[in-house]
């Protein structure tokens, strides 16, 4: 271990609501060694009483391969009891790929960066995008109130409501034929509603039709993928694109200048998207022609594309196997983290609910029965008795 005291390596800048921890050149061979530092780092945390940033130096520092996994596992538990975020810095190619992995497989965000001043500006921003989230229940960004639905004699949903904060990752959950599509469809002004109302950034909206509804910012992706499946990934993602192309056929004819330009912008903005799917290789290809999995991601690129607010996604890991439901879980963590994007997410996988979501909402037979943090919900003996009720 390097000379340096375990007490003098972590330090907590107030100001930045940041823990940083400096694990430079040292060694974690044992399993003792690393028990001592972070007994050390959940101390201090848990006599904070609050939570922080984690800021970790990771500059020739050496973990045993053979210990990674504790290793792992007490940084794990330090963010969940304390965590806001965590960037690291100066990582040697092993751990830096070795955090990869694990980011992937756990569900948590790598947030590699070469020096400083970088995970610092990442910190910066990721506070930046909390602040204007905010935490205020009454102010809620997308206000979902008292919604009544029916289908002839059907009672599709029942005094519904619930508020979404900007920024949060909000989950819809319940047994076959609860609601939530149809919630999700009245929300995209897709079904209008038999009464109640939908509030969006303090406006009222629920009369809107999905169009205009789609211009103040909401996309989504649908229970049965809805693509165009004879042409490419390419055309498919630009499709969202369409709604933002300001551009009519008549100025493009009269003046090529602005309308090629135009173009060029948007194609960037989806070349972005792809990139950032990690979808390079299947640019060209129909999308008919692609496994499940991937079809789905091309979903999630054309909502990308349209550069929403808020995005709403019904099921986009149903029918996947384990691996492509970690990918789309991490795409889901890392668009949320990048653009800050408020999701409302219907997902049957309670795995993948508990460890994405900051908000639970459960419906039952077009009932909201309980509503909560994943924790609250999870242990709810009405929300345990509708599962397993439905056998
Ligand atoms: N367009 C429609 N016409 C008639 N009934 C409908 C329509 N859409 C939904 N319903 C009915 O509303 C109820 C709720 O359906 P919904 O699809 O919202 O459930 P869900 O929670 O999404 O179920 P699943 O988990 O199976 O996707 C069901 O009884 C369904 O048959
Ligand atoms: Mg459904």
């Amino acid at each position: 271990m390097g000379e340096q005291s375990i007490k003098d390596r972590i330090t907590f800048h107030e100001s930045l609501e940041t823990m940083e921890v400096d694990f430079s050149r040292m060694t974690f061979a044992t399993k003792e060694e690393i028990d001592a530092f972070y007994d050390e780092v959940d101390r201090r945390l848990a006599v904070s009483k609050r939570r922080w940033y984690f800021l970790v130096n990771y500059v020739d520092c050496v973990i045993n391969p053979e210990v990674w996994s504790q290793f792992a596992e007490r940084g794990k538990k330090a963010n969940v009891s304390h965590g806001l975020g965590t960037v690291r810095i100066g990582a040697a190619a092993e751990t830096r790929d070795t955090i990869r992995k694990r980011a992937r497989t756990e569900r948590f965000r790598a947030n590699l960066y070469e020096n400083r001043d970088e995970a610092l500006f990442a910190l910066s921003e990721m506070r930046k995008r909390r602040q204007v989230a905010g935490t205020d229940a009454d102010s809620a960004y997308l206000s979902v109130e008292g919604i009544n639905l029916h289908f002839g004699g059907i009672t599709a949903l029942q005094n519904v409501g619930f508020g979404v904060q900007r920024g949060e990752i909000f989950s819809i959950i319940g047994p076959n034929g609860a609601g939530k599509t149809s919630m999700l469809n009245v929300i995209s002004g897709f079904y209008r509603p038999t009464s109640g109302q939908i509030v969006f950034e303090g406006k009222d909206r629920t009369q809107l039709p999905t169009h205009a509804v789609a211009r103040l910012g909401f996309a989504r992706t649908f229970q049965n993928i809805a693509l165009f499946r004879g042409m490419t990934t390419l055309d498919n993602v630009m499709t969202g694109r369409l709604l933002k192309m300001n551009s009519n056929f008549l100025l493009d004819a009269l003046y090529w200048g602005p309308a090629k330009r135009e173009e060029i912008k948007h194609r960037e903005y989806v070349e972005e998207i792809i990139d950032f799917l990690e979808i390079q290789a299947i640019r060209k290809t129909p999308v008919g022609r692609l496994p499940y999995g991937l079809q789905k991601r091309v979903e999630l690129g054309r909502a990308l594309a349209m550069d929403p607010k808020v995005l709403l996604l019904d099921e986009p890991m149903a029918g996947m196997n384990l691996e492509e439901k970690e990918d789309m879980a991490r795409f889901v963590l890392d668009v949320n983290e990048e653009w800050g994007t408020t999701m409302v997410l219907i997902e049957h996988d309670m795995g993948v609910v508990m460890d994405i979501s900051t908000q639970v909402v459960v419906l039952d037979h077009g009932e909201k029965i309980a509503e909560g943090t994943p924790d609250e919900v999870r242990t709810d003996p009405v929300v345990i008795r509708a599962y397993l009720g439905e056998g």
